[in-house]
This record gives C-alpha cells, sequence and structure tokens, in this order.
C-alpha cells in the first residue's frame, strides 16, 4: 500500500530542515538525500536570497576607478569584490549557530580561533585597510606629524621604518601603525589574518601586503605598491582615530 506523505519544512535561524511525515503516525524522517535533493537546492537558494545576512560588505567611500594609477579598478573588483566578499559571505556561514552568531566582529577577533577568527579578522583588516585609502592626496597633519617625529625621529624615519617592515613581512600578512598599551606608537606585522586588537593594541594605520593586494597592478614587486599605496592613505583619518584612541570603535 503507498502510504500518503508530505514534506514537512521547518525553518529556524540558520537551518533548515526537510522532513518527509508519515499522516498516520505523523512521525518524520529526514528524507534520502537523493529525494530531496532538487527541492533541496531550490529552497537554500531561496533562503539565502531571502535572509539578511549579519555580516555585510562595507561601501567603499571612493569609486572603484578613483584610485588609479596607483591602485586599478582591477585590483579593486577583484580584492575587495571578491576577496572580501568571500571572508564576508564565509563568516557569515561559519558562525550561523555557533556561539559567534550574535557577537560583533571585535568580539570575534577576540574570542575565536581557526576559520571563524580568520574570516572574521580578514573583514575587520579588510574595511579598514580600504576605508583609509583616499583618492584626494593629504598632507600628514600637525598633531601626526608631532607625534610620529617623536616616537620615530621624523615622519621620513617613520615612512621608510613602516614601508622596510611591510617590505620585510614574510608570506602574507599585514603591516600596522598601533598605539600600544603604554599608549605609544607603535609599527607592527601580523601574518595571514592576524589583528592588533588581539594584543590589545589599538591599530590606526595598516597596509595590506598580501600578493593579491599588488599582483595584478605591480607583480611580484611589493616595494612599488608599497610606494604607491602609501601616497593613497587618508591621513586625516590615522590622526583622528589617534585623537580619539581612547574610543574601541574603530569601523
Ligand atoms: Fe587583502
Amino acid at each position: 500500500m503507498m502510504f500518503l506523505s508530505f514534506f514537512f519544512l521547518r525553518l529556524n535561524e540558520n537551518s533548515l530542515y526537510l522532513k518527509q511525515v508519515n499522516p498516520r503516525n505523523g512521525r518524520k524522517a529526514p528524507m534520502a538525500a537523493g529525494t530531496a535533493k532538487g527541492i533541496d537546492i531550490f529552497l537554500i537558494k531561496q533562503l539565502n536570497n531571502n535572509r539578511i545576512m549579519k555580516h555585510q560588505m562595507p561601501q567603499l567611500p571612493y569609486a572603484p576607478n578613483a584610485l588609479e594609477p596607483k591602485m586599478s579598478e582591477e585590483t579593486i573588483n577583484l580584492h575587495y569584490g571578491k576577496h572580501l566578499q568571500t571572508y564576508v559571505d564565509n563568516l557569515n556561514k561559519l558562525s550561523a549557530g555557533t556561539m559567534y552568531e550574535d557577537m560583533d566582529l571585535e568580539e570575534i577577533i577576540c574570542k575565536a580561533t581557526g576559520p571563524v577568527f580568520n574570516n572574521a579578522a580578514q573583514v575587520w583588516n579588510h574595511t579598514f585597510f580600504f576605508e583609509n585609502l583616499t583618492p584626494a592626496p593629504q598632507c600628514i597633519g600637525k598633531e601626526l606629524s608631532e607625534a610620529l617625529t617623536k616616537e620615530f625621529g621624523s615622519v621620513q624615519a617613520f615612512k621608510d621604518k613602516l614601508l622596510a617592515s611591510a617590505t620585510g613581512l614574510f608570506g602574507s600578512g599585514w603591516t600596522w601603525l598601533v598605539l600600544n598599551k603604554d599608549g605609544q606608537l607603535e609599527i607592527v606585522n601580523t601574518t595571514n589574518a592576524d589583528n592588533p586588537l588581539r594584543n590589545e593594541q589599538k591599530p590606526l594605520l595598516t597596509i595590506d601586503v598580501w600578493e593579491h593586494a599588488y599582483y595584478v597592478d605591480h607583480r611580484n614587486r611589493r616595494a612599488e605598491y608599497l610606494s604607491d599605496v602609501w601616497e593613497l592613505i587618508n591621513w586625516r583619518a590615522v590622526e583622528e582615530r589617534m585623537k580619539s584612541a581612547s574610543c574601541n570603535v574603530y569601523i
């Protein structure tokens, strides 16, 4: 005898379940993968289209071609449009249904490990990096200039040390200007996705030195990229962060 059955769809915040219900006893059993496949793919697509993901792509504060010729539209489209989008997507997938689901980005960075940390930190780092570039060349302001001179000897000495640190970073990572725990300006490197927030350092500036940041425009010439990116830094934003360092909100 053929049993009548119907599909039972249950949706919670993060998961979609498909069950086959026997109307005689009301028991639900998971559908065989092959049976559910077509419906499953359709419904998951609908779910992803309709769900408001917690972590969203940041808006670029300039047009994708605005940084040319120092940074090409092709690089922005790949670096921002593809790499950062992937980190955002991965973070949403990996954090859904976990203890990290309701945490903000900075809390995840300070508490998570493994893939959740890697993707969260890469979202934070890239957001910070892209928001700190500007198509309008700027001078370094008086207060920041004085602070850099006090710590490094001169603005030129700071530039030399920052770019040398970025040039010398082995593999993939980030070079930062931070305020350390003693309130002093410091240049630090982090590898892969790591972020100074984990060491109680307040980021003021970062430079992405992963190859994907410069390979389209500069191939393997990292020093050439660093020289160009130096001229795109939004120094006003760096100075404002330094002045409001008691605030923990950076993005
Ligand atoms: Fe990057």
